[in-house]
């Protein structure tokens, strides 16, 4: 739907929109759903009690007060209450008042006295804006229901913040939901610089000719087989001034994976198009951050390529030369990633990276250890690997540290190249061991997010529909550009 989240300083109950929202629990209104039920003259905590409503998260009762329409919004337990409530209260509730034919509403700044006016104005407009989301480009007749939403007694620069962040998750999952043979690595390096235009970002897009002149042998050897060739994406935000640090984003960049001659089972294949899912949040990131205008230098990096078959595609026992000089043998062309990987990784800490903090979705492995609403995080330095979670904590966004196992490097020695590309043949710690294997690039810090299995999803979620998720922009730009917390 088309959404737009308004700021306004008065309360529920002073502004004249067709419909109010103010929230309940199990048996207790909010302070602005009591003025709201004053105005009813008591009416409606009569109905929520006749009717024996309990205050479940989500569950709502609609009745006429005056002019205006008054929603009550249940809260659900007001035991282990989170922003995360805030926003899901968001995301349900643009369903709901779209639902019932409103193009207008205002709502309560839920939980504004418990977590500060400006966290709860922030989470509220920024479920509000994520469960807006829709994806109908390729809809005939899509229906486009309209939505202005004012949060009452709301921090305007809180509200404006969360448009800027929602923006760019909106964005990156835009382009995990293209389909494969729209989004291929040329069309991906065009959105990039099409990013940069309008962001004013400096990009420079590579071809595969210059990709092969440059030494990356892991990435190209990945990209050799499609016939849509590969593309090598790089772009630089520059604060004004001395920038505070450089920090490289890397997002690994598969438009589709097929497995390659290690094929993928149809049933795997099916959501293949979220492969590069690390390179849109890489790319959400710098959107947002472009907007925001933080202290610190940020370099993206996407080597982005196609995993397919064909009599020029590499194959298992393949050797390939990496740009960091080192060989890699290939014993499963499904463990692409980190070909593709390794050279971007290389690049970026040539170029002057102080960190590295990359985002792919790397293994099943990892979705079997997390599910699939938790990231694995992957830290060669503790600090960096702290500075990420806690960022992702503040964003709301579930990362898990998992440890990159010295025992196990010795599961990526090969007897003919300098490494192989999977474990042999024991099933055990593969997301472990892809980590190792990226971790053989750089000696900077770096953080290897595994994203497989929060990036995609096959059903609608508390934040938005099915599809991509924009997995990883908050939390990046939280980690680079901080949500101001003070109260205004
Ligand atoms: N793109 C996949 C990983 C993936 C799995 C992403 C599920 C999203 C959801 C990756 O390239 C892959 O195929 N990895 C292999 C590695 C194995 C061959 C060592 C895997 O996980 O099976
Ligand atoms: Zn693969
Ligand atoms: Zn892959």
């Amino acid at each position: 739907m088309e959404i737009t989240v308004k700021s306004a300083r008065r309360y529920v109950d002073e502004i004249p929109a067709p419909l109010a929202i103010a929230g309940y629990w199990g048996g207790e209104l909010t302070e602005e759903a009591r003025k709201l039920d004053q105005k009813s003259g008591g009416q409606l905590s009569r109905v929520l009690d006749e009717l024996k409503y309990k205050g479940d998260f989500g569950e709502t009762l609609l009745l006429p007060v005056g002019e205006q329409f008054v929603l009550l919004f249940g809260l659900g337990r007001k035991r282990g209450v989170s922003l995360e409530t805030v926003r899901k209260a968001g995301a349900r509730l643009v369903h709901e008042v779209t639902r019932l034919g409103f193009k207008e509403a205002v709502a309560e700044t839920f939980l504004a006295e418990k977590f500060g006016k400006k966290q709860a104005s922030y989470a509220l407009a920024e479920g509000a804006l994520l469960g807006a989301y829709e994806f109908k480009k390729y809809k005939s007749d899509p229906e486009v229901k309209k939505l202005r939403l004012w949060l009452a007694r709301s921090s305007g620069p809180a509200v404006d913040r969360a448009e800027i962040v929602a923006e760019a998750v909106n964005y990156a999952r835009d382009l995990i939901n293209e389909p494969p043979n729209v989004l291929t690595p040329a069309e991906l390096g065009e959105r990039a610089k099409e990013l940069g235009r309008e962001a004013g970002l400096e990009v420079e897009v590579w071809d595969e000719r210059q990709i092969q002149q440059a030494g990356m042998g892991a990435f190209y050897g990945v990209a050799q087989g499609s016939l849509n060739p590969p593309r090598f994406i790089q772009m630089v935000y520059r604060p004004q001034g001395k920038p505070s640090r450089v920090v490289a984003l890397v997002g690994k960049g598969m438009t589709f994976d097929t497995g390659g001659y290690s094929l993928k089972p149809n049933e795997s294949m099916l959501t293949m198009k979220c492969d590069m899912a690390g390179a849109a949040a890489v790319l959400g990131t710098m959107r947002a951050v472009a907007r925001l205008q933080p202290g610190v230098e940020v370099r993206a990096y996407v080597a982005a390529a196609e995993n397919m078959i064909s009599g020029g595609a590499f194959r298992v026992s393949d050797v390939l030369k990496s740009l960091s000089g080192k060989t890699v043998e290939v014993l499963n062309t499904d463990a692409e990633g980190r070909l593709t990987l390794a050279d971007a990784i290389t690049h970026a800490d040539r170029e002057g990276a102080e960190a590295i903090v990359e985002l792919s979705t790397l293994t099943g492995a990892c979705v079997i250890a997390l599910g699939d609403k938790v990231a694995g995080m992957f830290s060669t330095d503790a600090r960096l690997g702290r500075e990420v979670q806690e960022a992702a904590e503040r964003a709301g966004e579930k990362v898990w540290p998992m440890p990159l196992e010295e025992e196990y490097r010795e599961m990526i020695a090969s007897t003919t190249a300098d490494l192989k590309n999977v474990h042999g043949r024991s099933r055990y710690g593969g997301a472990i061991v892809a980590g190792l294997f990226l971790a053989e690039f750089t000696e900077k810090p770096l953080v290897h997010l595994d994203i497989a299995g929060p990036a995609y999803t096959e059903r609608p979620h508390a934040l938005g529909p099915a599809g991509g998720v924009g997995f990883g922009v908050r939390t990046l730009v939280e980690l680079l550009s901080p949500n101001p917390l003070g109260e205004e």
